[in-house]
């Protein structure tokens, strides 16, 4: 079955996916218009959807507020409009008329759809963008916009996609919620009649929400039920509005920018939107984590098939104090535990000797390295490991030389003052001297010392966003300031292919599949408690592959909670994700440097199946039973279950835990102990994971499958 067909009678287009479709018409007003999105479906059975059906509408009502592929501000409609354009003349509507489409399948994998579009009167086209591909269940969405009149026109709404579901007989909303250091915090709640407004005001992905959503009707669960997700790909300011209408229907719109947005679109210029990607699954909530977990692997990474090395990061251990001897003495402490990639994080350049001074002047502080970063790059390449590096490009402090030569730089508008957080500014990005500026900085910072890896910081959300000096800058800072940031990367990139990233902003401040596509790892948060951890890893990973999500062992008792847990249980709970250390080596006892280096070496031989396997979350994060995440081959020839009790409670029951996505009649061996199991009984009956007694109790247990003698 092709990927993409039309039916010219009814008028439909069916996208179909491995397990799922999509399809859509153009109602005898020219608007596009939903017709499904579900299970599988047969053109003819799209047709059947499709067919109209007497409306129930009231001559009162205008146009449903849900329904349309991108509802436009315009006619009679009145729910959030996913494009609202302002055209010189005052008008303020779009109405759609159709110019056509295309349907490529020129790749075997991937199929594109482009409905294309313009406005009735004026000369403002618009065009739908639908990909879809053989190995996933994601529909990836845009939408571009182009002013090909000889006025301006101002976008003040021009969202990426609508998404409609199905009527349902009731809607919930699964999103996370959060702040510093406490990102990431998964919420399921009905969603309310009207409209529930997600978004980031502050520049970059934020902490507080992330641009994803998913909704099922209420009776999803972990493994069974039909959801439905979306997810932006875009690091700046953003807004998802889900929309529950009074007769029971539910939509989604999403795009770049929030409130008070407006993008001026120029005589001849285009608008393209960030894709929306939305996924359907049946499978509850785990099948919607694994569908996002396999698609960025298969299409957002940009090296997905590489192993996340186990890195040191010396925020922890040295905060500021950063020196070449110190670093060194860490490093060889890394390298004896097995650590491949050895990253020195703030301090080491300018005057930064706290948060107070110093950012934005990329060279090595010359008390600190007098012979510069060479001789601690050299050793810890010469220790066997790479080096990485961590600097804040997009930043400034008012006290530092960048600053005093570049007052101008930074996003402000005249006469009001310069809101600092952290002690620092931002700097204009979207400004293209100064985005080439950064871009050249880095190039010889990562050229000139032989540099890994950057560990690429972002630690204030915007205020006083102007750019003055360009009339219409304010209005173009927030899309021009990530288009830059991306293109920075992009080029840093290209033009050394080994180089590799980790997005970092404050922590989880900027994960989103837009910086996933040009970086390699995440830093999910700068809480390293490992209890709180982990249920910041519980909502990262609901969307985000653990092949991404950046988790250190570090120091108890810990420097944000002050609580102390045994350092198995620390590492049991990095090792789902890309396993860090990030604790002060030179103060670990003989014996818990070499608990850590078995627990390193361990990692190494099931990280594997973290990174590129499948996870199936046996039980969630709870206080007193025992969490139990599974990460499994593809071809489920080898599994691992991390299982973490924070506190034991007598008498409580200790179930055991059923298995998933094993070979059916195949015995899986304890790399361990060496006991055989069934999978019929690992799956059927449950295995007893048996934790050691006492509170933070942990396990790792790595099971390999029997080859048939
Ligand atoms: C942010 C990061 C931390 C660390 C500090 C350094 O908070 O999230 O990991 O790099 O900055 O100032």
């Amino acid at each position: 079955m092709s990927m993409i067909s039309f039916a010219p009678g009814a008028g439909v287009w069916l996208l179909v996916t491995p397990d799922t479709s999509y399809a859509l018409r153009i109602d005898e007003s020219g608007a596009p218009c939903h017709v499904a999105w579900g299970p599988r479906l047969t053109l003819e059975e799209a047709e059947e959807l499709a067919a109209p059906r007497p409306s129930a509408t009231s001559s009162f009502e205008g146009r449903p507020a849900v329904g349309e592929e991108l509802p436009v501000d315009g006619g009679t409609r009145y729910g959030p409009p996913s494009l609202q354009v302002r055209f010189t003349d005052g008008s303020r509507a779009f109405e759609w008329e159709p110019t056509g489409h295309r349907m490529d399948e020129n790749s075997p994998r991937t199929g594109e759809l482009v409905l294309t579009f313009r406005d009735r009167r004026y000369p403002l086209h618009v065009a739908l963008h639908y990909r879809v591909h053989t190995d996933t269940d994601v529909i990836e969405r845009r939408t571009v916009v182009r002013n090909a009149g000889d006025q301006p026109v101002t976008l003040l709404r021009a969202d990426s996609a609508a998404w409609t579901l199905p009527s349902l007989r009731d809607y919930r909303l699964s999103h996370v919620t959060g702040q510093w250091s406490a990102e990431s915090q998964l919420r399921r709640d009905q969603l309310p009649y009207g409209e529930t407004v997600l978004t980031s005001r502050r520049g970059i992905t934020s902490h507080h929400a992330n641009p994803w959503v998913m909704l099922d009707d209420g009776t999803a669960t972990e493994e069974h039920g039909r959801v439905w997700s979306t997810a932006l790909a875009w690091s700046g300011s953003w807004r998802i509005t889900a929309q529950r209408t009074p007769d029971g229907r539910a939509g989604l719109t999403g795009g770049i920018g929030h409130d008070g947005t407006s993008v001026p679109l120029d005589p001849g210029e285009e608008f393209a939107a960030p894709p929306f990607l939305g996924l359907f699954t049946d499978g509850g909530f785990g099948g919607a984590s694994r569908a996002w977990h396999a698609h960025a692997l298969a299409h957002v990474l940009p090296h997905p098939d590489e192993v996340a090395p186990v890195l040191y990061n010396s925020w922890e251990a040295t905060g500021f104090d950063v020196d070449e001897a110190g670093q060194k003495a860490l490093a060889e402490r890394a390298a004896a535990l097995g650590v491949e990639l050895y990253v020195v994080d703030d301090g080491w350049f300018g005057a930064r000797r706290s948060d107070r001074a110093g950012l934005g002047d990329w060279t090595p502080a010359p008390d600190r390295f007098p012979d510069g970063l060479g001789p601690l790059v050299g050793a810890v390449h010469a220790l066997g490991m790479r080096f990485g590096l961590w600097v804040e490009p997009e930043a400034v402090n008012p006290d530092s030389d960048l600053y005093r030569q570049h007052p101008d730089w930074v996003m402000h508008f005249p006469g009001r003052p310069r809101s600092e957080l952290r002690h620092q500014l931002v700097l204009n990005f979207a400004r293209r001297d100064v985005a080439d500026w950064v871009h050249d900085r880095l190039t010889r910072l990562v050229g000139d010392h032989g540099i890994d890896f950057l560990k690429w910081d972002m630690n204030r959300a915007f205020s006083e966003a102007g750019w003055p000096g360009r009339q219409d800058g304010t209005d173009r800072l927030g899309p021009a300031y990530v288009r830059n940031l991306y293109g920075v990367i992009d080029r840093l990139r290209a033009d050394r292919p080994t180089l590799r990233i980790e997005s970092c902003s404050g922590g989880g401040g900027r994960v989103d599949l837009g910086i996933l596509s040009r970086t390699d790892q995440a830093w999910a948060s700068d809480n390293t408690d490992a209890a709180d951890r982990m249920g910041i890893q519980h909502g990262y990973g609901q969307v985000y592959p653990a092949r991404t999500m950046g988790s250190w062992v570090t120091d108890v008792p810990n420097q944000l909670t002050g609580r102390t847990v045994p350092l198995r249980f620390r590492f049991h709970v990095a090792m789902a994700g890309a396993l860090g250390i990030g604790g002060d080596l030179r103060r670990w006892s003989e014996d818990e440097l070499r608990e850590a280096a078995t627990l390193v070496a361990e990692y190494k031989d099931v990280r594997h199946l973290v990174q590129h396997g499948r996870l199936d979350r046996l039980s969630p994060p709870s206080d007193d039973a025992p969490s139990v995440v599974q990460y499994t081959a593809p071809d489920t020839s080898e599994t691992l279950l991390l299982a973490w009790r924070r506190t034991a409670r007598h008498g409580s029951p200790q179930p055991p835990v059923r298995l998933r996505g094993l070979t059916p009649e195949a015995r899986y061996r304890d790399a361990r102990t060496g006991a055989v199991h069934q999978a019929a009984v690992l799956t059927g009956y449950g295995m007893h994971l048996d934790l050691p007694p006492g509170d933070w109790s942990s396990a790792a247990v790595h099971l390999i499958r029997e080859t048939e003698a």
